[in-house]
């Protein structure tokens, strides 16, 4: 039987180090929603990493997503070109957001967690909540698809640390002055863990229910491997068919953090690695089509 062929058909940089990619990948999009995720292997050689879907065509056939180069499959991916093929391309994955007419949601969003975001909002925005977009960055040149989220009809607001766009602060503040002015119903956070952490404190104090996205290392991402456990409410819960998206008053941060740790020195090893080989790097397209 013919393998797929998993094409890149269009590829942008969207800010230092942080990609957009749309791969065809027909089988995927009538069946995606909201939160969900894909697993990606680059080349026949190389591991599986999850991405979360941040958009897809069931027209076109295709998935958009958006990451972060942070280490060896993620530098190969940002060497793709459309016209590429990767090797496999599997889901959509993981349990979809958890969408109704909350009344008023506060969605927050920081660094490429932004992308994983975006198709959230705008099912917040489409099952009539009245929905905030709150993003935060270390600057301007850092924040992703704020064109997007202005297109949504939903109130956006940005802070940086810097200034340079928005409110100089954290979007954490963003957060309280949106819990003590406009009253959330709901809040759904995606970012880097410190950050979902944070917002998980604040709208714990206040009693807001909220809902983070949890990037746990991921293997088969099947329910099978037990690579990405965690802990919520004191119990052990797969993020890949639990979540990814859990109760953020009720996980443990200092377990994802440790996990998430557990193999810097093989990460780093592969690294090194695959520095030498990069120049003139391809999936090789054919390989895995
Ligand atoms: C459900 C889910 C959705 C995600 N969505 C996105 C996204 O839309 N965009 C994006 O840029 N990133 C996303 N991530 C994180 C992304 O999967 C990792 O950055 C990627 O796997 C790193 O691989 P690497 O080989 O480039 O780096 P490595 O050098 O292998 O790892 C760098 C760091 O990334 C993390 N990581 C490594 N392997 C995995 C893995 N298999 N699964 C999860 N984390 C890992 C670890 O913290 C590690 O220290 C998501 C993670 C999950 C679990
Ligand atoms: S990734 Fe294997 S059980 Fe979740």
């Amino acid at each position: 039987m013919e393998r797929a062929r998993f094409e890149v058909t269009d590829r942008e940089g969207l800010a230092p180090d942080v990609f957009r990619m749309t791969v065809r990948a027909p089988l995927i999009p009538p069946n995606a929603a909201a939160g969900q995720f894909i697993i990606v292997r680059v080349d026949t050689q190389g591991e599986r990493i999850p991405l979360t879907l941040m958009d897809y065509s069931r027209e076109e056939g295709t998935v958009e997503m958006a990451f972060q180069v942070v280490g060896t499959t993620t530098m190969k991916l940002s060497r793709c070109e459309v016209g590429d093929c990767l090797a496999d391309v599997v889901g959509p994955l993981g349990r979809p957001t958890e969408v109704m007419r909350f009344g008023k949601v506060a969605c927050v969003g920081g660094g490429v967690g932004i992308a994983a975001l975006y198709p959230i909002a705008r099912a917040m925005v489409d099952a009539g909540n009245e929905v905030r977009v709150l993003l935060g960055g270390r600057d301007r040149e850092h924040l992703i698809l704020t064109d997007r989220m202005e297109a949504l009809d939903a109130d956006l607001r940005v802070a940086t640390d810097d200034g340079s766009f928005g409110v100089r602060g954290f979007v954490t503040e963003l957060v309280l002055e949106a819990i003590n002015e406009w009253g959330p119903d709901r809040v759904v956070a995606v970012g880097p863990v410190p950050m979902m952490r944070a917002v998980s404190m604040l709208t714990k104090e206040h009693g807001v229910p909220t809902v983070v996205s949890l990037n746990a290392i991921m293997l088969d991402g099947t329910g099978m491997c037990g690579t990405c456990r965690c802990e919520v409410a004191g119990e052990t819960k797969f993020s890949c068919v639990d979540g990814p998206e859990f109760d953020g008053h009720q996980v443990d941060f200092e377990v994802l953090v440790s996990r998430l740790k557990a193999y810097l020195d093989e990460e780093a090893v592969s690294r090194d690695r695959f520095a030498g080989l990069a120049e003139g790097y391809r999936p090789a397209c054919g390989e895995g089509g």
